[in-house]
């Protein structure tokens, strides 16, 4: 079956839809028992698809972890309230104080935090390493290395990661390791996590699964060998998100593969456009021969999604950046991405610097992370042409201000 089929099929079992096209939103955290018999029989099944009480899930809830399944492969699919919990719990399930994990230095930046804090209070040791690192990822392993953390590509600046080279690596020291990933970028379908020998495949549905920037919703789906683990370890951190999430997230499969269809289009037509402007030093799509690890992206990827950066000549004043984000007309500036709308965020050299603790960067100018929605690309095309005219040297507005401080 094709993708685009799978996507609108996964998941609607009989038993979820009850007669309607899609299933149905059973809110409950008490679950019926009509005799003994029954009870005693749900317990036992309780990790398989029976009722058995709401933290365990309801019809809703099984109809999206099935067609995760079906859509990701393995052996099933935990929900969580949001992708932040997916990545913590998934990593918690598998360490234990003593243990070291390994890290790529461009993760989402909570996933850093939650290492050099809450593990690390734990005794859980963290090293970084370069997303860019291929086979010398085997020098890093350690002993007691429990868990390898992977995204791809990387959080903000994009480096598109040789994952079979790093797994491949990882398994030839010690075939035991646990091997994550973010693959929210890709919605765990621009890159097949599992094929390639990874164990667990988190996403932040709250981007593109729900893709309407409206909830929050995380998900992890595990092989074989780590699937029951991590059932029973995030059940018992009380993980669980409620029907009526679950629900909008097995609706957001059903338009998913067009919708990326039109990120990537659109957003590929922005980024070559900003390529050749000329206050622009470098543009991060992992679709373009400019982007860290585009070889990758070519050999691994089917598609791309909509998000990306790209790196000004200059770095902005503060002053300059309001010319440029203040008065965008289509683009709202807002954390998050993946819903149908484009949004825009500047991050400033320095704080990137800060959160690259092996490699630091490699560029002076401003970047802006751009999210493409769905709207005409023209016409953000446009409205980007138009921010950046506005960026001017405002040499007396900036010393004006100084005096002020
Ligand atoms: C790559 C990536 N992973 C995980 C998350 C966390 O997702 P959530 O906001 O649903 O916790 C985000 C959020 O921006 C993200 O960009």
């Amino acid at each position: 079956m094709s993708l685009p089929t799978k996507l609108v099929h996964a998941g609607r079992k009989k038993r979820y839809t009850q007669g309607a096209v899609n299933s149905v939103i059973q809110r409950a955290s008490s679950l019926v028992f009509d005799s003994i018999e029954t009870k005693k029989e749900a317990t036992k099944n309780r990790a398989n698809g029976a009722l058995f009480y709401g933290r365990r899930g309801t019809l809703t809830h099984f109809a999206l972890q099935d067609a995760m399944v079906e859509i990701e492969g393995g052996a099933g699919c935990y929900l969580y309230p949001c992708g932040a919990a997916a990545i913590t719990n998934a990593i918690l399930a598998f360490v234990k104080t003593g243990d070291h994990i390994l890290v790529s230095e461009a993760v989402y930046e909570p996933t850093q935090d939650f290492c050099q804090h809450i593990l690390k209070d734990f005794g859980v040791q963290t090293d970084y390493f370069s997303p860019l690192i291929g086979r010398s990822i085997a020098n890093h392993i350690k002993p007691n290395t429990k868990v390898v953390f992977l995204e791809s590509p990387s959080s903000i600046t994009m480096e598109v990661q040789d994952i079979p080279t790093i797994v491949k690596a990882i398994r030839s020291v010690n075939p035991e390791i646990i091997i994550m990933i973010d693959n929210t970028w890709g919605a765990g379908i621009l890159f097949k996590a599992l094929e390639h020998d990874i164990d667990i495949s988190i996403q932040a549905g709250t981007k593109y699964l729900i893709g309407h920037s409206d909830a929050m919703i995380g998900t992890a789906v595990a092989n074989e060998r780590c699937w029951e683990t991590l059932r029973e370890r995030s059940y018992l951190m009380g993980q669980m998100c409620d029907a009526d999430t679950a629900y909008m997230a097995a609706r957001g499969l059903r338009t998913l593969a067009i919708r990326l269809k039109q990120h990537h289009e659109s957003g590929l037509k922005v980024a070559k456009w900003l390529a050749s402007h000329p206050k622009v030093a470098t543009v991060n799509h992992p679709a373009l021969e400019s982007c860290k690890g585009h070889e990758f992206f070519k050999r691994d990827f089917s598609g791309a999604s909509g998000l990306f950066s790209f790196i000004l000549k200059d770095r902005l004043t503060d002053v300059q950046l309001s010319d440029f984000l203040d008065n965008l007309t289509y683009f709202s500036m807002a954390y998050s991405w993946g819903g149908f709308e484009s949004l825009i965020l500047a991050n400033q050299p320095e704080e990137l610097a800060n959160i690259r603790p092996v490699s630091g960067i490699d560029f002076e100018g401003t970047l802006i992370r751009l999210h493409i929605g769905l709207e005409d690309p023209d016409d953000l095309i446009a409205d980007l042409a138009a921010g950046l005219d506005r960026i001017k040297q405002h040499k007396n507005k900036a010393n004006a201000l100084q005096s002020l401080v």
